[in-house]
């Protein structure tokens, strides 16, 4: 039986319309998604948005709307985006769904009946912007506004009955928690930023407001709302079918085996959400990846701070595939990117333009004009045959324990390197000077074409249109596709078609 993954991209704001911040997310989680698939699990992958709360009414009357007219627009610009982005996602939820409400009122009796939450007054700083409580350390005043430090947002200050979560009773529960699953929280410098936040002491958590009424209200006191943190972290569950925790969703999938998330709300995934999961006696997640943030300048590109770089504008001039690749190979996973037209351009042209386009279409069209667009039959490899080919076979269970433990950049790294190595072994081995030696001749074209065919399997996850444009040269479609095979050299129907593809990557003319 396959092993279940389950994989999620945080519930997105519908606040304006999507930028290259959540593109990335869904990117990134898109590629663990697609890797665990054709590496033999059984995938279940959610995306959504998370339409509640004061950030959300606010935004609506901007606009001049009501705020669910205002977040069926928006959200479908969320959902347009996940299709554009060729998002292999299973399920896509609204947090103004019916099923949702439900998950997020039954979780809520539970958590008031086993006596986790008590009625009370908050008085302290809240930035809407983050939907975040903060204390007077965690902002500071400038020119007179004050805001919070670690996201610039501007807090306001707040005073009503509020209902509070218990959090102080979870803070040595969590320390144990971490301690036991110790990549819960990766990567580990995320995991010590959480640890000494909890260590540093955890004070019980506001868990309702009575301001708005934007929300889905306390099942128990309809005066009040329940907090929208807690409300959209249940989307993790509710899309499973939670609270029928016999449903075979909720069975199979739950634990989540991975929240892609950005680091910005670490704290909220990573300190609230198993607490308030250990508080009402369900598993917590098996890891959370807090991933760095995409920067324009310096600075995070944010709505708020209007710098965004549109993803839709991206992929309308330069296509999806080179956005995709880019963004995972440029921006180190786990650490801050900044991203440029430039850089971007400068990766389209060498690494998928001509050490991965070209050299397709240099063996392909070599293989027309001397074989005639067939599978050749292979002599004997000799030892640089081996060499390059072997790769696969010793790297293949490294290359799943890198995704196993997130580290992209290592599997990037092998492509990009075996590219590199494959079309120097092509250039070296030079077929066209063999035509007097036909078994020589055929055997390179013939371990040619088998690392094409590796290469689109290894960046299936990362470009997945141009894999299967490029299996379709071995009258391969995505049903076919099993990562494992890497491990084998054997292109197994000699003397078979093969088809000839367009250009795949059309190279930028800087100067256009
Ligand atoms: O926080 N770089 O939604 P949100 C990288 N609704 N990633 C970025 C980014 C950037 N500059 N900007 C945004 C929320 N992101 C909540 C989440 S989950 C239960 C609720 C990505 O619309 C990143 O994943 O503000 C970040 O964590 C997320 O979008 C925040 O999206
Ligand atoms: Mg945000």
């Amino acid at each position: 039986m396959k092993s279940k993954y389950y994989i999620t991209t945080p519930i997105y704001y519908p606040s304006a319309k999507p930028h290259m911040g959540h593109a990335y997310s869904s990117i990134i989680a898109d590629f663990f998604a697609r890797f665990k698939k054709i590496s033999g699990n059984d995938v279940y992958f959610l995306t959504g948005t998370d339409e509640h709360g004061q950030k959300i009414e606010r935004a609506a009357k901007q606009n001049n709307k009501e705020p669910l007219t205002f977040c069926d627009e928006i959200s479908q610009n969320f959902k347009n985006l996940s299709k554009t982005l060729n998002l292999s996602n299973n399920d896509f939820i609204r947090t103004t769904e019916p099923r949702h409400k439900k998950a997020v009122q039954h979780l809520w009796n539970i958590l008031e009946k086993k006596g986790e939450i008590y009625l009370s007054k908050y008085s302290g700083w809240y930035s809407v912007s983050d939907e975040a409580f903060y204390t007077e350390d965690e902002i500071e005043e400038v020119d007179n506004i004050k805001k919070s430090k670690a996201s610039g947002s501007l807090v306001e200050w707040v005073e009503e009955e509020s209902y509070f979560f218990k959090l102080s009773n979870w803070q040595d529960k969590l320390l144990e928690f971490y301690e036991k699953n110790k990549e819960f929280i990766l990567p580990i410098s995320r995991r010590n930023e959480v640890i000494s936040f909890v260590k540093s002491g955890l004070k019980d958590l506001s868990v309702s407001r009575k301001s708005f009424k934007w929300g889905i209200t306390v099942p128990t006191n309809e005066n009040h709302i329940i907090y929208v943190w807690l409300d959209a972290l249940t989307n993790y569950i509710s899309a499973l079918n939670y609270p029928d925790t016999s449903h075979n969703l909720y069975k199979n999938f739950w634990p989540a085996n991975l929240h892609v998330i950005g680091k910005d709300i670490l704290r909220f995934h990573a300190v609230y959400w198993p607490a308030f999961l250990l508080a009402a006696d369900i598993k917590p997640p098996l890891r959370v990846y807090g991933h760095g943030w995409i920067l324009a300048g310096d600075e995070k590109m944010s709505k708020s701070k209007g710098n965004i770089l549109d993803p839709l504008e991206i992929i309308d001039k330069y296509g999806l595939d080179p956005l995709r690749y880019y963004l995972i190979k440029e921006v180190s996973f786990g650490n801050d990117g900044n991203i440029s037209k430039e850089k971007l351009e400068n990766c389209i042209n060498s690494d998928l333009a001509n050490n991965f386009g070209n050299f397709i279409q240099r063996v392909v069209s070599f293989n027309e004009k001397n074989i005639g667009l067939k599978i050749p039959e292979k002599g004997n490899f000799n030892n640089k045959d081996l060499k390059i080919l072997s790769v696969f076979e010793k790297e293949y269970n490294n290359l799943v324990n890198f995704i196993d433990t997130q580290n992209l950049n290592l599997y990037i790294n092998f492509i990009v390197d075996n590219l590199f190595a494959a079309n120097k072994y092509f250039n070296d081995e030079e077929p066209w000077n063999k035509k007097n030696d036909l078994k020589r001749l055929n055997t390179i074209v013939y371990v040619a074409l088998e690392l094409i065919r590796k290469f689109a399997l290894l960046l299936y996850p990362i470009t997945p249109d141009t894999s299967l444009k490029v299996l379709k040269i071995f009258n391969m479609n995505e049903n076919d596709i099993n990562l494992a095979t890497i491990k084998n050299h054997e292109l197994n129907k000699i003397n078979s078609k093969i088809n000839k593809i367009g250009i795949l990557f059309k190279k930028i003319d800087k100067n256009d």
